[in-house]
């Protein structure tokens, strides 16, 4: 049985701004049509649910009108950034942040089995934190991998690891950085990700650093114009379709879906002020 997860991602649904929630709408008509066997949001469920609760309690109930079997992993933007991230202004994860998305969404890591594979689910925005969370986490992270047996991994989590090398040394919001970078490898020790698969810069690309296929989902609802952001993959909306394949094979790929426009932020000064 190939297992077939709809990775949406940075929806930045919100109670009061709701410039995107026509996108996500109009995206999970479309799963429903199709049918997944998992809808993963990969975070950035909400526009600001790491200051507004009602952005956390709106863009829960957006997803559960949708019926579909659904998992969520958490953004920046639904409970603070990174602590070692460069501030622009964002809070930083901290406890009570994190307790509420948590109350809302359920836990911010987990795994599952399917046959051939096992689906690891990470709280990007935990690791490197000095919460008694991320220690946990971690220590999840390793029982995950050292348990792996014959299956194959698909790690998935709200940053992406790095652009182009996992011995990049540059400290940003746009990656997990490098002390973190690292220990989450020690953590995975032998078990080498077949997939890993993440959101936040709102760009698909898919790339290949040795046995790791890197699938960046991008948002259901806006990108970032050029000057504000380098052009790494596709800026369009949409999502990823992911086939877990008994065999241990998978294949990811970018949906475009009908009638959802690809917003630019830079129209939408009430969503995050001006640009
Ligand atoms: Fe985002
Ligand atoms: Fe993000």
């Amino acid at each position: 049985m190939t297992y077939r997860i709809a990775q949406i991602s940075d929806t930045h649904l919100s109670e009061t701004k709701p410039f995107f929630v026509d996108n996500f709408l109009r995206t999970g008509a479309a799963l429903r049509e199709s049918r997944p066997d998992l809808v993963l949001n990969s975070g950035d469920i909400t526009l600001d649910g790491a200051d507004e609760e009602a952005d956390l309690i709106a863009a829960r109930a957006l997803h559960d009108a949708l019926e579909l079997p659904m998992r969520f992993l958490p953004g920046n933007h639904d409970l603070g950034d990174c602590q070692d991230a460069p501030s622009h202004g964002e809070a930083p994860i901290d406890a009570e942040r994190r307790a509420r998305y948590v109350k809302h969404f359920g836990p911010d890591w987990w795994w599952f089995d399917v046959p051939g594979w096992r689906v690891l689910g990470i709280d990007s925005q935990l690791l490197g934190s000095d919460l008694d969370a991320a220690s946990e986490q971690d220590a999840a992270i390793a029982d995950a991998a050292a348990g792996l047996g014959d299956r194959r991994l698909a790690l998935f989590l709200h940053k992406p690891l790095f652009d182009q090398s996992a011995d990049e040394a540059a400290i940003t919001g746009r990656f997990v950085n490098p002390r973190p970078r690292r220990a989450l490898f020690a953590s995975l020790g032998d078990a080498a990700p077949s997939l890993i698969a993440c959101g936040h810069v709102h760009q698909y690309r898919a790339s290949i650093t040795g046995a790791t296929q890197h699938v960046w989902g991008t948002s259901t609802a806006f990108v970032l114009p050029d000057v504000l952001q380098p052009r790494y993959g596709v800026k369009e909306v949409g999502y990823v379709e992911h086939r877990l394949m008994p065999d241990g094979s998978h294949d990811s790929q970018f949906v475009r879906v009908p009638g959802v426009p690809t917003l630019d932020i830079a129209d939408f000064p009430g969503a995050y002020g001006p640009l």
